[in-house]
């Protein structure tokens, strides 16, 4: 079993020289339009918005320039430095907490007006838990905005003008097992590859009131640059041509709306 978190760890450092993310807009995904397209945030001015997996902090940033009081989550120290570094380049207040982000013990419970997690919760086994704290620390009525890689390209490998076949649908949660390799060094890693119901169904068994699903069309003009471009090199057709980012927007239903 490979220590995931370990893995981030060691990656930190490499992963953000290659990867460059604009902090100008809150980006969700590697092809994805940022927020200042996509408009799922809304007003966030002086709301408490809180990124679940924030890494490098870049979502965090954008989030503090659009006047939220922001708390950004994380388990890898390495990240964590990395995203306070940029933060206090960009002057910008945010409250790092390094905790895993299935167990939020140290966060309160109905505190936040927005949580959102790009490109995160992929690395998590268990999403139930992961689910069940973003609902606890969620104001009623607040919003869950989440972003995963979309499942349906993992069953393919692109080659320039066509895709061939060479795995099934993760009907069933699969573990992915790589070498994440940078010229420096070759990081063992692994994700959970799961269907775009199974994250819908965990979120709905957790409580949330899903409120819209997108699949945005790839596009390169995307806060995202560094592994949009490789995406894009690698494997063109599917870029050009699939889904590669998948976002959930849910709410925690008001109280309320429990009651009916
Ligand atoms: C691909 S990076 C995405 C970072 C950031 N959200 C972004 O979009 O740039 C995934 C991040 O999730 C963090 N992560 C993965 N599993 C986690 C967990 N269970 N608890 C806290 N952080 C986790 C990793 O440490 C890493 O920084």
């Amino acid at each position: 079993m490979v220590d995931i978190r370990q893995s981030w760890e060691k990656i930190a450092r490499f992963y953000n020289r290659t990867y460059t993310i604009k902090t100008n807009t809150v980006h969700y995904g590697p092809l994805c339009p940022g927020d200042d397209k996509l408009g799922l945030l809304g007003n966030i001015s002086v709301r408490k918005v809180i990124d679940l997996g924030c890494g490098a902090g870049q979502n965090c940033i954008a989030l503090t320039r659009l006047g939220a009081a922001v708390t950004g989550v994380d388990y890898s120290s390495n990240q964590l430095d990395a995203a306070r570094e940029l933060a206090s380049r960009a002057k910008a207040v945010i409250d790092f907490i390094e905790s895993d982000i299935t167990n939020l013990a140290v966060l309160k419970t109905d505190a936040y007006d927005i949580a959102i997690s790009a490109c995160a919760m992929a690395f998590v086994r268990d999403i139930e838990a992961a689910f069940a704290e973003a609902y606890r620390i969620l104001k009623p009525g607040g919003k869950f905005i989440l972003s995963i890689m979309h499942p349906v390209q993992y069953i393919l490998d692109g080659e320039k003008n066509r895709v061939s076949f060479n795995s099934t649908y993760p009907f069933k949660r699969r573990l992915i097992r790589w070498h994440w390799d940078f010229a420096e060094e070759s990081i063992k890693f692994q994700y959970y590859l799961r269907s775009l119901s199974e994250y819908h169904n965990r979120l709905v068994d957790a409580g949330f009131v899903v409120i819209r699903v997108l699949e945005p069309k790839p596009t390169l003009k995307t806060p995202h640059i560094g592994f949009s471009r490789e995406i894009m090199n690698e494997y063109p057709y599917i870029a050009r041509h699939l889904p590669i980012t998948l976002i959930f927007v849910a709410l925690k239903p008001a109280i309320s709306q429990i009651k009916g």
